[in-house]
């Protein structure tokens, strides 16, 4: 294990780990206080962006979770919705010099530097949910998440179908207001980018507005608000995630908008709260996006600590789940 044969700089780490939110892991039996895990000679430092949605909650909770059943001691970082947080927790990690170095990148831009300086500590680094822009692919070792692209084209074709009786009776406009993730994120990105590829193609779809909701509730709520204020035909709106989902329905319950007949709603993440406006009809298509990541990571985890090669891309399996499927079959989400 690398970090003992360094006693002084793990030492000063363990300092600098002390003043970052950083905690290490094992799942505690019922009742008990969770106690930092015995490794079974792994140590992985995880960044993660926060905890902004019921979504990204159960993203730590299946990091965690699989951390402490694979016997991997993880260094786990909450950075508080900033980058610079992340990059801190990035340097701490290197200067404990752990095993395997994993982070869920906020925005895309902005790693080079900290990269480089991992791949010259020589310890890899794997990039799960969102995606990154870097100059040199080598700072990597892989990716490991959802297709955001995917998940936008799946949006866009629920559309086609939903609409294509309108669509073929005239040329009536289809008014699509887009509340979309945080600036400079990849899904936020990549999201906008796949719906609009199908979009685009069809010019009685029009996107009458377009705003960031930092894929929170309340923000999604008060976007809403005031959209409704200024717009009274809008026929879609289309949700790069489920929170401010929740809270556009809350905002047009005020206004006595029917969510799902009077404008239809398309979100993402499938949390069991989207799921079950879909079965109430105020929903009307919910795309999945898979936050149960954690089991998969800790295999590439082990690989990467055995300084063997990943898969650069790994997209993990997602559903789409639209009005009118028989969901009665559908296990409960779990977020
Ligand atoms: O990066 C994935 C996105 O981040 C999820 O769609 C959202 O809910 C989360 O906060």
């Amino acid at each position: 294990m690398k970090h003992t044969k360094f006693p002084l700089i793990r030492l000063w780490a363990v300092v600098l780990l002390g003043i970052l939110p950083v905690t290490a892991c094992r799942k505690a039996p019922e009742g008990e206080e969770a106690e930092p895990s015995k490794s079974n000679g792994i140590i992985l430092g995880f960044s993660q962006i926060g905890a902004e949605s019921a979504w990204r909650k159960c993203n730590s909770r299946s990091i965690q979770d699989a951390a402490a059943a694979a016997g991997i001691q993880l260094l786990f970082s909450n950075a508080e919705q900033k980058q610079e947080n992340q990059i801190k927790a990035i340097r701490s990690f290197i200067a404990y010099q752990v095993d395997v170095i994993a982070f869920v990148p906020i925005v895309s831009d902005g790693w080079d530097n900290v990269l480089q300086e991992a791949k010259d500590a020589r310890i890899p680094v794997l990039v799960t949910d969102r995606k990154i822009n870097i100059q040199d692919e080598s700072l990597y070792a892989g990716f490991i998440g959802t297709d955001s692209n995917q998940e936008g084209r799946d949006a866009a074709r629920f559309l086609l179908e939903k609409f294509k009786d309108r669509m073929a009776s005239g040329n009536r406009p289809i008014r699509i207001v887009e509340l979309s993730g945080t600036v400079g994120s990849s899904p936020a990105a990549r999201r906008a980018q796949g719906f609009r590829e199908i979009i685009d193609q069809y010019p009685q779809f029009q996107i009458i507005y377009s705003a960031s909701g930092d894929f929170l509730r309340s923000k999604g709520y008060e976007l809403m608000q005031s959209i409704l204020k200024s717009h009274s035909d809008i026929d879609v709106i289309f949700s790069h995630n489920d929170g401010m989902t929740l809270g556009i329905l809350d905002a047009m319950k005020e206004r006595n908008i029917k969510a799902g007949t009077d404008i239809v709603i398309v979100t993402i993440d499938a949390e069991q709260a989207a799921i079950d406006a879909l079965r109430r009809g105020e929903v009307n298509c919910v795309i999945e996006c898979n936050p149960k990541t954690g089991p998969d990571i800790m295999n590439l985890a082990r690989q990467l600590a055995r300084g063997e090669p990943i898969s650069r891309l790994i997209h993990v399996e997602e559903a789409v789940f639209s009005e009118g499927d028989d969901l009665s079959s559908l296990e409960p989400r779990g977020y």
